[in-house]
């Protein structure tokens, strides 16, 4: 089968057809998925159909997979399973937060390097596309005044902050178990060490460091409509098998909603961060 490699749009995206299972375990071609990765931000291989053994052997030859703790699946300890059905995931009922653009684990000094995920099931009953907004192009975008008031702003990230957009109102036993999870400031604007810089921005981000929560809110919604404009969004359509993998450090992401008895199930790996925010 020939291979295709298209441009998804002027700065963002690449997909690839005619490269599955067993073909795409192979280290030229991820090799050629990290060079992708870090010109386009996210890679899509239509219908690459990988079991769970080849997902996870695909994920090492990119990164240092990372383990999940209490993961469902023994024999596969690096692969999460995402969907709202509780009986296939403890995690089901906080999927909802998934619904807000995010970044993955902005919580930590060195977040995740990147995120894969594979179909097993696509949505039966409506929703659960996946969109992802460049914040490389979102911020080369911005004007020179507001690249250079945004220099010294810092923002705290948390779980807490992404939950209160799903349940606006929790118990305070709700909010205790969710500030269980420590927060983090992170600079706004992320420079990474080839000079690169992005916005850390998202569902996680709840406060700006120094400036009231109607102020830092106005703020942070200001420039989460600025980046995730049509022009630095790619929106994914789901085939069963399809493989999407996006730099974490720079793409804002989030599933259009899909509903608690939806079919849809995606496989997960997430790969170990390489550079702390700074
Ligand atoms: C994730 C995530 C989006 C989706 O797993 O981190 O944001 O479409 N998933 O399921
Ligand atoms: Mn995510």
């Amino acid at each position: 089968m020939t291979v295709t490699v298209t441009e998804l749009t002027p700065t963002t995206g690449v997909e690839v057809t005619g490269l599955s299972g067993s073909r795409l375990v192979d280290r030229r071609v991820a090799a050629e998925c990290l060079r992708t990765l870090a010109r386009r931000g996210v890679v899509i291989y239509r219908e690459a159909n990988v079991n769970d053994n080849q997902l996870v052997a695909f994920s090492r030859l990119l990164g240092d997979v990372v383990p999940i703790p209490n993961g469902a699946d023994k024999a596969h300890p690096e692969i999460q399973q995402i969907t709202r059905d509780p009986a296939k995931s403890k995690l089901a009922a906080y999927r909802e937060a998934t619904f807000f653009w995010h970044i993955d684990g902005t919580s930590s000094e060195v977040p995740d390097k990147a995120t894969l995920l594979t179909a097993k099931q696509v949505s039966d009953n409506g929703g659960g596309d996946t969109e992802f907004a460049n914040t490389y192009a979102a911020y080369e975008a911005l004007s020179d005044k507001a690249k250079a008031e945004l220099e010294n702003v810092r923002v705290v990230h948390s779980f807490t902050a992404s939950q209160l957009l799903v349940y606006p109102n929790p118990s305070p036993k709700e909010r205790a178990a969710w500030d269980r999870n420590p927060a983090r400031e992170h600079p706004v604007i992320w420079t990474h060490q080839d000079g690169r810089k992005s916005l850390m921005i998202g569902a996680t981000a709840g406060e700006v460091t120094g400036r009231s929560p109607e102020e830092g809110r106005a703020l942070l919604d200001q420039l989460l409509d600025w980046s995730t404009q049509p022009q630095f969004v790619v929106r994914h359509k789901w085939r069963p098998g399809d493989l999407v993998i996006w730099d974490n450090t720079i793409m804002l992401h989030r599933a259009l909603p899909y509903s608690e008895t939806s079919a849809r199930l995606m496989h997960r790996t997430s790969l170990a961060g390489e550079e702390a925010v700074a």
